[in-house]
């Protein structure tokens, strides 16, 4: 199958590249390389897909209208895995335009795509950020998710509903893929695990935010590639049975939003010593109030995800970290 996944070069598509290539798919990855962190991660990760022949890598954005599609007339896709996005809760409260740009204009022009070549399926990256201001725990996919807290959810609420009137008009088969805080090997230097593991080993001191009193749901990114590569096989069929009371796929379009996330949150003060375990360092901690935007718990609701799949992310967070750790340290050649 040609699939094309947006944001190859990011954290979770270079991941998901690398193991559908695996299993014997060929990949066309696109990824406009921002700046937003670190471009040399996102060059030393294409370079890595690049080494595989089924693999073809181009630079190219999202709100590039023409490159776009010129590129898709070339590798006419059958699946599209839609990754590319300005990331990040916090960011958006101080580069709002960069939210807009790509996720919502380059998430219509990859709309299009789909439309054009009637993909088989079309998955597009949501968050647990679409929970925003909800209490009622766990997550689920068939609660009402209408009180975003962060310009970032809110485009990322307005991407499900997008593609929601184009799975309803043109009959696109949409998975809406709503992740909890993915962490691993390759992972993003804007987040916690990199932040705290790169403050750590330098001897600084790391910034826990809400004096601590924060709850993740935190999802391995092999986890989280596994359950992807499962349900990129299901398509969601409009007129068909709901697989259980959970079940948020539409009553007029062939689209459902699916949490990946392991349902087990864990606190940000038990995350920084599985670190500490890892590093076997001891983290100098500065308690910090709670951040515009943030929400104190993610928690995801697995019912629907388990129901499709017969899976739901299990990695223990000691182990994942530890990974994580051991890769940041032979890649920066440190500790
Ligand atoms: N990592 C997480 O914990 C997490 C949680 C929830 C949702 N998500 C979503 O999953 C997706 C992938 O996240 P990630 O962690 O791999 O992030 P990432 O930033 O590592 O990857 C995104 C990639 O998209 C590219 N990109 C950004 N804007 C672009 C544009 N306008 N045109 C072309 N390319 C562009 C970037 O260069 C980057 O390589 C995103 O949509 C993100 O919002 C991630």
């Amino acid at each position: 199958m040609r699939i094309l996944i947006t944001g190859a070069a990011g954290f979770i598509g270079f991941h998901l590249a690398g193991r559908l290539l695996a299993d014997g798919h060929e990949v066309v990855g696109i990824d406009g390389m921002t700046s937003y962190y670190d471009v040399r991660l996102k060059a030393a990760r294409f370079s890595i897909l690049d080494e595989h022949h089924a693999f073809s890598g181009h630079k190219v954005m999202l709100e590039d209208t023409g490159g776009l599609a010129a590129l898709a007339e070339r590798q006419v896709p059958e699946i599209i895995i839609h990754l590319a996005a300005q990331a990040g809760v916090r960011y958006s409260l101080e580069n709002p335009r960069a939210y807009i740009d790509a996720n919502l204009v380059g998430t219509f022009n990859v709309m299009e795509l789909a439309k054009t070549y009637d993909v088989r399926h079309f998955m597009v990256a949501s968050t647990s950020s679409v929970y925003g201001a909800n209490t009622t725990i766990p997550f689920a996919e068939t609660d009402r998710a209408d009180h975003p807290m962060t310009l970032y959810a809110a485009t990322k609420k307005a991407i499900e509903e997008m593609t929601h009137a184009y799975s309803h008009l043109w009959r696109i088969p949409t998975t809406a893929l709503r992740f909890f805080t993915v962490y691993g090997p390759w992972g993003r230097p804007d987040m916690a695990l990199f932040k705290f593991v790169d403050a750590m080993l330098n001897d600084q001191i790391i910034e826990v935010y809400n004096h601590g009193r924060m709850e993740r749901d935190f999802t391995y990114i092999d986890d989280l590639v596994e359950a992807v590569a499962r349900l990129m096989s299901l398509p969601p069929e409009h007129d068909v049975p709901k697989v259980g009371v959970r079940d948020s796929l539409s009553p007029v379009a062939p689209w459902r939003a699916v949490n990946i996330g392991g349902g087990q949150p864990t606190d940000l003060l038990a995350f920084v010593h599985a670190i500490e375990i890892a590093l076997g360092r001891e983290a100098r901690i500065n308690l910090m109030p709670m951040q515009a935007g943030d929400v104190p718990l993610t928690f995801a609701d697995t019912a629907l995800l388990t129901a499709l799949i017969d899976y739901r992310p299990t990695t223990p967070l000691e182990r994942g970290v530890a990974q994580f750790c051991e890769w940041y340290k032979i890649h920066f050649n440190v500790g």
